[in-house]
């Protein structure tokens, strides 16, 4: 009998987790990929940003492993209110979870909750069309606008503010999305790291595609560009580099015009009803290596303040987690017994997307050893279990359906190769007509 796996989420990890159990098991293998979305993907979809085409790309090396003999795609299902990790295994000889870092990561400020205080990982699936988010849910109504972080999340995010919408038209970001982009009256953007420009997390690439943003121009203070010292690894030697050639140079009068700044921590979202500022504090690092605040503060005159600051993983029910690291204890991907754990849920919300791959190598090669010699398990049919429950997983060929009613869409608009569509009822119409 064939080993029978489940893999929860059909992100980078879970995929190259279905990938690695066909290429490295000896006996036959069968894998069941349960996804809560009628898409897969996960972050590939519904993260990368909308103008990196080339890395969304990524999406048709993935497909391969999708159209394996070996491998089905089980759209719409969700451990929790669908199955419990119980039901997973009396179906299966081990289940692998791979469900990542949906949610943000918390400031801890005051303001934090006010409206026009968003989560950036809110913010992310709304350009991108994520089923979680109504694609009117954002107007950028306002002149000035704050992005919290110096990540490669918030490079993205700023680039997408300060772009056109002409200029993503061609991308697969949802038409209402990009209407509301077309009416964005944005005309500044803060960056605003809490360390200095040695210790940003962006990475060289990213950060000169903001220096050829043809609709902004870009600055930084060259009293923040400064860095002492200068034993740093090559990367970061480039982004110190760039930083100064901006502070360097003058701004051009593009339309929109983003600022980088440096040593300033966020202490107050400030606003009666919604946002209308934020407190920010001049920062060093203390002997020990911590950030400190100086006691001088100033104020952005923001409408808007986008967080951020890091995703973090959630709990799944039935399944340990830690509170401390926000991920799922685990020895090389194992959890306990026939139950295992790869990608951003396993090591937290860092790494890209090729970090995944030896990553879920890794649980896959623990996972193969465990069950080696040992006995199947008298599995129960997950198919029936399903249709008990009243859930119709979307198959692979609804969602190749899904596709190709993007693509129309994009067709019908005079726009790129694919436009998202949104919501769920619109994705499963386009698939079950
Ligand atoms: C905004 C953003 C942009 C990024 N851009 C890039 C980039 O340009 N290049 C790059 O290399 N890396 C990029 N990354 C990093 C990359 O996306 C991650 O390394 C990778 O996606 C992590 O893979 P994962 O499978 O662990 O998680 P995910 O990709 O998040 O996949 C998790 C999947 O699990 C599903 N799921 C969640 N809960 C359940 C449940 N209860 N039941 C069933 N399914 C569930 C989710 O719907 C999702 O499909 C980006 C990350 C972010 C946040
Ligand atoms: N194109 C790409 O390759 C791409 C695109 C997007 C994402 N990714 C990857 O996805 C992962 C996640 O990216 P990310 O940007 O979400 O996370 P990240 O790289 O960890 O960056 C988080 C940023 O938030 C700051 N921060 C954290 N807590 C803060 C606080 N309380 N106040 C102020 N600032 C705070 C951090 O500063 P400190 O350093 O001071 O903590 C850091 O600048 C990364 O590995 C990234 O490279 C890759």
């Amino acid at each position: 009998m064939a080993l029978r796996v489940a893999v929860i989420g059909s992100g980078p990890a879970g995929i190259y987790t279905a990938e690695a159990l066909v290429k490295q098991s000896l006996e036959p293998v069968r894998v069941d990929v349960l996804e809560r979305l009628p898409t897969p993907y996960g972050l590939v979809r519904y993260g990368v940003a909308p103008d990196h085409t080339s890395i969304k790309s990524i999406a048709n090396y993935l497909r391969r492993v999708l159209e394996l003999p070996e491998v089905r795609f089980l759209g719409g299902v969700t451990l929790g209110p669908h199955v419990s990790v119980e039901d997973l295994l009396g179906s299966y000889d081990a289940v692998v979870y791979c469900t990542g870092a949906m949610v943000d990561r918390k400031l801890g400020i005051p303001g934090e909750d006010l409206p026009g205080s968003v989560a950036a990982t809110d913010f992310v699936n709304w350009y991108c069309g994520h089923p979680d988010v109504d694609p009117g849910r954002f107007t950028l109504d306002s002149p000035e606008v704050a992005v919290i972080g110096v990540g490669n999340v918030a490079v993205d995010v700023v680039r997408v503010l300060a772009k056109t919408a002409d200029e993503l038209r061609a991308t697969d970001v949802p038409h209402d999305v990009l209407e509301r982009l077309s009416e964005s009256q944005v005309k500044a953007i803060h960056m605003v790291g809490r360390r200095g420009p040695e210790h940003a997390k962006f990475t060289l690439k990213e950060l000169r595609e903001l220096g050829d943003l043809a609709n902004a121009d870009v600055c930084v203070r060259p009293d923040e560009a400064v860095v002492l010292g200068g034993d740093f690894p090559r990367q970061v030697q480039g982004n110190i580099k760039v930083l100064q050639s901006w502070a360097a140079r003058e701004p051009v009068g593009r339309p929109r015009r983003l600022d980088v700044r440096f040593w300033l921590r966020p202490v107050e979202i400030l606003g009666a009803e919604r946002v209308e500022g934020l407190k920010l504090e001049r920062t060093r690092l203390s002997e020990e290596g911590r950030v400190v605040g100086t006691g001088e503060f100033e104020t952005l005159p923001v409408g808007m303040v986008l967080r951020s600051v890091g995703y973090q993983s959630v709990p799944l029910p039935g399944v340990p987690f830690s509170e401390q690291t926000m991920t799922v204890p685990n020895e090389a991907g194992r959890i306990r017994e026939r139950e295992y754990v790869a990608g951003w849920l396993k090591r937290g919300p860092t790494g890209v997307i090729g970090t995944n791959k030896s990553d879920a190598a890794e649980t896959v090669r623990t996972l193969l050893a465990d069950l080696e010699g040992r006995e199947r398990v008298a599995a129960e049919s997950i198919d029936a279990l399903l249709a008990e429950r009243g859930v119709r997983p979307v198959t692979y060929a609804e969602w190749l359906a899904i596709e190709a009613a993007e693509t129309e869409l994009a067709r019908s608009l005079g726009r790129g190769e694919r436009v998202k569509l949104v919501g769920l009822e619109t994705m499963l119409r386009a698939c079950r007509p």
